[in-house]
């Protein structure tokens, strides 16, 4: 920098001496010019007008007289004197101070009667500079003597000196003013800006500042930078963060899971083949809204564990298309790819009758297996025609996933849940090859429960016609292994949690299921949970200082109505509350077709509005009935700014609310009230546990965690966030799949596979 201004001040100094000097050059030979002009207008002027009064005096010889006018005129401002000399050069008159002078007989002087003509010239003496002016003198036409006049033009010099001092006085200033000019300008606008970029990026290079705080104002010579320093810090953090990323996969090696690493997973187990997942709640459904068609993700924590996976493998999910748009926006094979804001993933929707929907999925899947198997004493309803629609929309299910698998060999087959127990054994009688895993989300109640269902021969064998068999939680597979133990003749290999049979080998294992754990947002775009807080309840038009919130689909299964009970009996317990504490149920409304499940929402409805009438005040009420479906994002505001989150779930095979509220809390806050009848319970030990039926516990519970120190609820929930974020569902998927491409399949011959493959799709 300080070269640069060393030259750029050099420069500018030689550029203005050089204009300047050639502008006082010119400047200077024009005063000259126009100095010298007039002294000779003026010399002229004086000789003609001495000439007259000399001419008679001449002509008389009164050399008295002709002294007399020289020493009359020698007294003029700057004339040196005046001389009249006859043809010979002798002076006729002089003035005193020229005698000398005249002695050197200048050569103006000799010319002007050598040529007889006017000589006007500019000589320089040791006394300094002369003007001589020479006027030839006549009479009747003859040269009779010549009239000298010598000026003193020395101030003419002066003149000119004074120009030049001038000139080099102005230069002086202005080198000084453009040498101050300069070094201002380049301190301020150049060298400072670069400074403090040159700092920042010090800063950003370890890692000390945020990428957006870019030290280039808008104002600076170096704006045109800001938007390139700005996309360069970005890829650098990120590459920063992918490094960091990576390195702590690294160190911790095998307790990370990423949607990097499940892809490169899958990748690598699946080789040339592909991934199906095959579910009969659909991952996006299409609905007309109005005018235009509106994109739902369904409330379902299967859907909400899934679709991560899906987007991290790509692959072909098939589901029953139920969405009232859902015609209008499949392609002709009645596939799309979605999500529809960037899609990774192939959905193939399958279309059910309205019979078939009411005998499969109202039917025999929820009024028949959904109740079987969670213990929350609501009687499963069994009915021939259900059964019959069942295996129906399994054969149709089949059919759809055996056409996308029709040109993939050894295709991996991901089935979920209770909707599709004859499924496995369906595709694997077609594509032998095929790697078959399914999924039951939902518990596996003891033995004797299951085998009140009159099918529960059909549904095992059909289950174990898989390659293998997950679920949650340990209780649940051995639950499951006991039911085949009683019901089969198979070999059960206990060690290896094998059921084999008809030479066929299933693996039953548990698979703990969970979220993604999403990274927190970035600090510019994360409000505070109580910023969050007091805008939500202004939303819903409640004063309150504390929140509790809830997220169910409106199922009996989730304890709904225990927990409204255990608010209100908090609130009698501690009336401190009443007017402070507000608990907001978010329940999605599902299949409501049924009559259990629309009386169920009935009394929820009523439940809550007893309780607020019992309680309320003019502008707080103790519960919040979101009767509705949330998105995702609306989910996670109430995540984010409760104090609390009930999940009173009195049976429930994982439950991913709970997960989705630790993944969400960021700032380690909040309490999780967690029923003791889920999956989750096994895995989130830092949840206050509760009986969903102990009322007066779970009062208490909700209490205890409004009051919570603040260390421990951190603590706690940096555990909870610890485990969900180490066995997120990548984690899950990765060893599900891991563990179903490691299954040896019972076909060896390739060419047999190969004719199966071809038949199968040509059906
Ligand atoms: C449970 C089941 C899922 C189901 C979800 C929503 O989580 O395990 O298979 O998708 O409930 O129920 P729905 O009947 O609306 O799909």
């Amino acid at each position: 920098m300080r070269l640069l201004s060393v030259r750029l001040i050099f420069s500018l100094i030689l550029a203005i001496t050089l204009v300047s000097l050639l502008f006082s050059y010119n400047q200077v030979l024009e005063e000259k010019r126009s100095l010298r002009t007039d002294l000779e207008h003026r010399a002229a002027v004086l000789a003609e007008s001495l000439a007259g009064n000399v001419g008679p005096h001449l002509e008389n010889g009164s050399i008295k007289k002709l002294q007399g006018i020289v020493e009359q005129f020698s007294n003029r401002e700057r004339l040196a004197g005046v001389a009249i000399l006859d043809t010979k050069l002798e002076p006729v008159a002089q003035s005193v101070g020229l005698a000398q002078w005249m002695q050197s007989q200048p050569s103006a002087v000799a010319q002007g009667i050598a040529q007889n003509q006017i000589q006007s010239v500019f000589v320089r003496t040791t006394n300094g500079r002369l003007h001589v002016y020479v006027l030839p003198l006549h009479r009747d036409g003859e040269l009779v003597g010549e009239l000298v006049i010598v000026h003193d033009a020395s101030y003419i010099d002066a003149q000119i000196a004074h120009v030049w001092r001038d000139t080099f006085l102005r230069v002086l200033v202005q080198v000084f003013l453009i040498v101050l000019i300069t070094v201002l300008i380049v301190r301020w606008s150049i060298a400072g800006p670069i400074a403090r970029a040159a700092q920042w990026m010090r800063a950003l290079r370890a890692g000390k500042v945020a990428p957006s705080s870019v030290a280039i104002s808008e104002s600076d010579l170096l704006r045109p930078l800001t938007r390139e320093m700005t996309s360069i810090a970005e890829s650098l953090a990120a590459a920063r963060l992918a490094a960091e990323r990576e390195a702590k996969l690294r160190e911790a090696s095998e307790s990370s899971w990423t949607a990097e690493r499940l892809s490169v997973h899958v990748r690598s187990k699946l080789g040339h083949s592909q991934l199906f997942v095959v579910s009969n709640r659909e991952p996006f459904s299409h609905v007309h809204q109005g005018k235009s068609v509106q994109v739902i993700v369904p409330a379902s924590g299967l859907v909400t564990a899934l679709e991560p996976v899906l987007c991290a493998c790509d692959g072909t999910w098939i589901a029953h298309g139920n969405g009232d748009a859902d015609r209008e926006t499949v392609d002709s094979h009645d596939r799309l790819r979605v999500p529809p804001e960037e899609p990774k993933y192939t959905l193939r929707r399958v279309w059910l009758t309205k019979e078939e929907e009411e005998g499969y999925y109202y039917g025999f899947s929820n009024e028949g297996i959904w109740p079987l198997c969670h213990i929350a004493h609501t009687r499963p309803i069994f009915r021939d025609a259900d059964f019959e629609h069942y295996r129906q929309a399994n054969q149709k299910f089949a059919k759809a996933v055996l056409e996308e698998m029709a040109n993939t060999e050894r295709p991996v087959l991901l089935v979920q849940d209770y909707h599709f127990a004859l499924l496995p054994r369906l595709i694997k009688k077609q594509r032998p090859d095929a790697r078959v895993a399914i999924f039951w989300h939902i518990p596996w109640p003891s033995s004797e429960s299951f085998e009140i269902c009159p099918w529960q021969r059909e549904l095992l064998d059909g289950l174990l016609g898989a390659d293998l068999v997950g679920f949650h939680i340990q209780s649940h597979y051995t639950n499951f292994l006991q039911t085949v133990d009683r019901t089969l003749e198979c070999r059960i290999d206990w060690e290896h949690f094998t059921v084999n049979r008809e030479g066929h080998s299933t693996l039953v294992k548990p698979f703990p299921i969970s979220v993604e754990f999403p990274d927190p947002p970035s600090a510019t775009t994360d409000n505070s949970p109580y910023e969050d807080r007091v805008t939500l309840l202004r939303e819903l038009g409640v004063e309150a200082l504390f929140l509790g919130v809830g997220v169910d689909r409106v199922d009996y299964t989730k304890g709904i109505l225990e927990r409204l009970l255990a608010i209100e009996r908090m609130l009698e317990k501690n009336p401190t509350y009443q007017g402070k504490f507000t608990f907001v149920q978010i329940g999605s409304p599902s299949r409501t077709h049924i009559k259990r499940y629309h009386d169920l929402l009935a009394a929820v409805e009523a439940e809550a509005e007893r309780i607020n009438w019992r309680f309320q005040t003019a502008k707080w009420k103790p519960i919040v009935f979101l009767k509705r479906h949330c998105s995702h994002n609306e989910i996670s505001r109430y995540y984010r700014a409760a104090d609390l989150c009930l999940v009173t779930s009195l049976h429930d095979g994982m439950n991913l609310v709970a997960k989705e509220f630790i993944a969400a809390r960021h700032d380690e806050q909040g309490v999780l009230i967690l029923s003791r009848f889920t999956g989750a319970a096994r895995e989130l030990r830092d949840a206050l546990m509760v009986n969903p039926y102990d009322i007066e516990h779970t009062a208490d519970a909700i209490r205890v965690a409004l009051e919570m120190h603040s260390d421990e609820r951190t603590a706690r929930m940096q555990r909870l966030r610890k485990q969900v974020k180490e066995q997120n569902i990548y984690r899950w998927a990765g060893s599900l799949i891991g563990e179903l491409c490691g299954v040896r399949l019972d076909v060896s011959d390739r060419t047999q596979i190969t004719d199966r493959a071809t038949a199968s799709a040509a059906r």
